[in-house]
């Protein structure tokens, strides 16, 4: 049986949940049809409902089979859903190796430039090194996407190399290590784990 990963992570701000598809799935399509928030995703257009379907049911399976992958990101003091952060594997088709942990962020518009996306990412970093002991975790992005790289930059990932993703967009793999995670000032406490203990997800690499 594949152990998950269920809890909840808590930060300052945000509470991070395990993807589901009634919960989920209406926010994504709230953000994946909203042109700001996709313009440096893949090719840079809105989703077809078909797409949000697809993806919001492979998040799902993502968990079940490996124990991790995206969460919605609510407002602590609210409860409101904002966004996504999460880990997945790489899976194939993108140019890295399936095997990468992958750290993503996509949040509403409305809440962007108040550091949650960094709060957030950092959690879910801790989460892949601490809990799932990553040997490291990658994250692709858009050379214009200057607010993407930041988040990156301030979680402590720094430039590997350039490649093209899945529609051939030019795309910067940045990388950080769990041996500089653990040797850097800027790794952040733990965050809170509401629920059980620290499993290890297992099984291959899942769909991208
Ligand atoms: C990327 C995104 C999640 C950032 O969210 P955010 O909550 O506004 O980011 P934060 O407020 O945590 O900012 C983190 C850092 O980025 C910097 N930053 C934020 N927006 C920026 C911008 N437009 N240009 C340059 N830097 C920016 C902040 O100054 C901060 O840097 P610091 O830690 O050195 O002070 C948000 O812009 C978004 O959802 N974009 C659309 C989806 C997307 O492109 N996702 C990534 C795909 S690879």
């Amino acid at each position: 049986m594949v152990p998950t990963l269920s809890e909840d992570l808590h930060t300052d701000r945000l509470q991070l949940e395990r993807w589901e598809e009634p919960t989920a799935t209406p926010v994504l399509r709230r953000l994946a049809t909203t042109p700001a928030v996709v313009r440096y995703v893949a090719d840079g257009l809105v989703w077809s409902d078909l797409r949000i379907r697809e993806v919001s049911a492979r998040n799902v399976e993502h968990w079940r089979r490996h124990g991790f992958g995206w969460r919605l990101v609510r407002l602590a003091a609210s409860g409101e859903a904002v966004g996504f952060i999460g880990l997945n594997f790489a899976g194939e088709g993108v140019n890295v190796d399936p095997n990468e942990y992958e750290i993503g962020w996509w949040l509403d518009p409305a809440v962007w430039g108040r550091g949650l996306a960094r709060e957030g990412a950092a959690a879910v970093r801790d989460e892949a090194f601490d809990r799932l002991e990553a040997p490291s975790i990658i994250a692709r992005i858009q050379p214009p996407n200057a607010a993407s790289l930041a988040v990156a930059g301030a979680i402590g990932l720094t430039h590997d190399f350039d490649t093209l993703g899945r529609t051939g967009e030019p795309a910067a793999v940045l990388r950080l290590t769990a041996e500089d995670w653990r040797a850097s000032p800027r790794r952040a406490s733990p965050p809170t784990i509401a629920g059980r203990g620290s499993p290890r997800p297992a099984g291959p690499a899942a769909p991208a």
